[in-house]
């Protein structure tokens, strides 16, 4: 990926404007890994949740990078703290019924062990949890592996309640950098809680962003845009997303896919388009 296609937010925080998901990969997962990176892709999400991804092949894949010449400072990497209502019982990264804290730090112990890092760019907190104490305790073990040097950042998940992302904000000492949520039309487009993290200089991740949004990806004014720029309408609306400022995840198996994803940098809409494109997701 070259470098203009790496994004730094209000906070800092430089990431690709594209990231590899490798959930779902199962045993295919180091090749798939291999596979985008070799394509272009620089930044990886992963989780340490082995019910959705197998963590230790992202590691293979890592390690087969950086010995053809891709080693982990060329890459963006992220994995979350997957709390407990996650996992599938019978494979869950830490003991059960340790406190929070002691989760948080087997968990990310198991993922540099999987990754075969000492780092992450960054560390999210899959989901949050319940009641809000739960999740500051969550939190404060997240920001001891930041201040170990575990994390570069930090970052959340599946968090559709600005309330309750501000009230995080307030409390904690290291602030959350990076959301990562569904995007899609039963939460708004998360439209007001995305202008907060604008003007707070966090980055919005979305998941989803093709899945959820067959409505768009077929509507006529976006089939129209789609003709005039030779992409296909998938290329069309990934480009409207990251010129919204979103930095979307895709985790396709196709080689093809991969490239066109990645060619989407190679067109830009105009401020019109976008207006109509957004327009479509207030209609949706
Ligand atoms: N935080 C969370 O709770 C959470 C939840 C879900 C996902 N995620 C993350 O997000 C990643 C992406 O997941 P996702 O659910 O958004 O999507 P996904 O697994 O990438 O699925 C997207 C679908 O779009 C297709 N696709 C991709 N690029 C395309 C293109 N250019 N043209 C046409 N079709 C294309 C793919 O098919 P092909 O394979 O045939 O290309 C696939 O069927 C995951 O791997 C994971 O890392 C996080």
């Amino acid at each position: 990926m070259p470098n203009h296609l790496w994004v730094t937010s209000g906070c800092g925080l430089t990431l690709p404007g594209l990231i590899y998901g490798t959930a779902w990969k199962k045993e295919r997962t180091a090749e798939l890994v291999i596979q985008a990176v070799t394509a272009g892709f620089r930044g990886i999400d992963t989780a340490c949740q082995p019910k959705h991804y197998d963590e230790a092949l992202v590691g293979s894949a890592l390690q087969h990078l950086a010995k053809q010449g891709i080693g982990r400072d060329a890459l963006y990497v992220q994995t979350k703290f997957t709390p407990l209502a996650g996992h599938d019982p019978q494979r869950i990264p830490y003991p059960p019924q340790a406190s929070i804290e002691t989760q948080v730090a087997r968990s990310f112990q198991v993922s540099q062990a999987n990754l075969r890092t000492d780092y992450v760019d960054c560390l999210l907190l899959h989901s949050p949890l319940t009641p809000f104490s739960l999740s500051l305790q969550a939190w404060q073990a997240m920001e001891q592996i930041y201040h170990a040097g575990g994390a570069r950042w930090l970052g959340v998940s599946n968090c559709y309640d600005l309330a309750w992302l501000q009230a995080l904000y307030a409390k904690v000492s290291v602030k959350p950098v990076v959301v990562q949520n569904r995007f899609y039309h039963e939460t708004g487009y998360d439209v007001a809680l995305r202008a907060w993290l604008a003007e707070h200089g966090m980055v919005y991740q979305s998941f989803w962003t093709l899945t959820a949004n067959p409505f768009i990806l077929q509507h006529p004014a976006l089939q129209q845009l789609a003709q005039q720029y030779h992409v296909t309408a998938a290329q069309l609306f990934f480009r409207a997303v990251t010129q919204i400022g979103i930095v979307p995840l895709t985790g396709t198996t196709s080689l093809r896919h991969l490239t066109e994803d990645l060619a989407i940098f190679s067109f830009t809409l105009s401020e019109v388009e976008i207006q109509r494109i957004q327009a479509l997701l207030s209609d949706a």
